[in-house]
């Protein structure tokens, strides 16, 4: 099947440089203060009815922290169903702001904080929703799947969510029906996608400053000095990085995937934090981070995201001391963009036969 000319909308500088300055890391936690401050976030978590959902990709505290206090450290299908069928009656989200919004929509009767709202996402940058529409409206004839990464305001104007993890399955159900997809914003997932199910897929331009990064031919030398590592890839990638990859995965599919190929390196082209969860679960076994950078350049990223490094103890406990950080979400809004969340929810119920996150294990 031919494959639909990926089309250049705007946010060219998304496939060059990006200016990611306004990503501030959040105060620095002494050796000192850090065993008070972990006590303080623990008593105001009991105290508010509150549980802590964390991405994998933030900092290891907040991963440990969200574990030891009944949350759960997961990939972004995980946090939003997690989210949604916790009882608690406040939901802290750290992760970024996309995250925290599927958290609402998903439970508007909850209060939903984050430690920064700042927290931002390229991919979610990259498309603003008055272009998307228009977007959509030009290709009336297609379905519209977005990637969780998007804002709410996207995802009211999607038939479709999908993250990572089930993505695949959901377009290949799509083509399966027959039906011709629109797919936004990230490039590479989007390419990957098509690749693997055949679907006719017409792409947004964007990319994840993170994993846009991930260099080919750099992997290659990696993998000549380290001939028995496997190469594990999130989907974000770029094509000539995914294809040097052993198995390729959402944040979750790349931890069971080196649980499953039981070998002891392993090469990793997603964010750093990732490894934390990865040692924890196969201590003895070396991860070492992906190549970001070709010969004599500087990368951005560097594989951490800057805006998921947003996330820390303090501002963690002030927004559970003052209530600061509710996420709201215009309830119109909302309400149109839970179809499409919803819509995923209920088929990965459906075709996923467990979703788990560390906080589970
Ligand atoms: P996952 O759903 O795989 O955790 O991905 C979220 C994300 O933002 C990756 O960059
Ligand atoms: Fe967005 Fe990339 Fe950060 Fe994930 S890692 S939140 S896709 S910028």
């Amino acid at each position: 099947m031919a494959v639909a000319t990926p089309i250049q909308i705007r946010f060219e500088r998304f496939d060059g440089a990006l200016d990611i300055a306004p990503a501030k890391p959040p105060r620095v936690v002494t050796d000192q203060e850090k065993p008070a401050l972990l006590a303080r976030i623990r008593e105001r978590l009991k105290a508010m009815d509150a549980v802590l959902v964390a991405h994998y990709y933030v900092h290891p505290d907040l991963q440990d922290l969200a574990m030891a206090t009944g949350g759960t450290v997961s990939d972004s299908l995980e946090m939003a169903r997690f989210g949604h069928d916790h009882p608690a009656k406040t939901v802290v989200v750290a992760g970024v702001r996309f995250m925290g919004e599927t958290a609402k929509i998903l439970n508007p009767e909850k209060r939903v904080l984050m430690p920064d709202l700042g927290a931002e996402c390229s991919l979610d940058l990259a498309c603003p929703a008055d272009e998307f529409a228009k977007f959509c409206d030009a290709h009336p004839d297609r379905v519209v799947v977005v990637y969780a990464n998007t804002s709410a305001a996207v995802k009211a104007r999607a038939d479709w969510m999908v993250t990572s993890s089930i993505a695949e399955k959901i377009v290949a159900h799509l083509h399966a029906e027959g039906k011709k997809v629109l797919f936004a914003p990230d490039k590479h997932l989007g390419a990957y996608i098509q690749k693997v199910t055949g679907a006719d897929m017409l792409m947004w331009n964007a990319a994840c400053v993170v994993h846009d990064e991930f260099k080919a031919v750099q992997l290659e030398e990696l993998k000549l000095k380290h001939p028995d590592a496997k190469v594990l890839v999130h989907p974000e990638s770029p094509a000539n990085v995914i294809e040097l990859a052993d198995a390729v995965g959402s944040t979750t599919g790349i931890i069971e995937a080196a649980v499953r190929l039981g070998a002891k390196e392993y090469i990793v082209a997603t964010d750093g934090g990732l490894l934390h969860q990865m040692r924890r679960r196969l201590p003895g076994v070396n991860f070492i981070e992906a190549p970001t950078a070709g010969k004599g350049a500087t990368c951005q990223s560097c594989a951490h995201c800057p805006w998921m490094a947003m996330n820390g103890l303090h501002n963690l406990l002030d927004v559970l001391e003052t209530g600061r950080n509710e996420i709201h979400v215009d309830p119109a809004v909302g309400t149109r963009a839970k179809v499409s969340i919803q819509r995923m929810l209920d088929f990965a119920r459906a075709h996923l036969p467990a979703l788990k996150g560390s906080g589970d294990a």
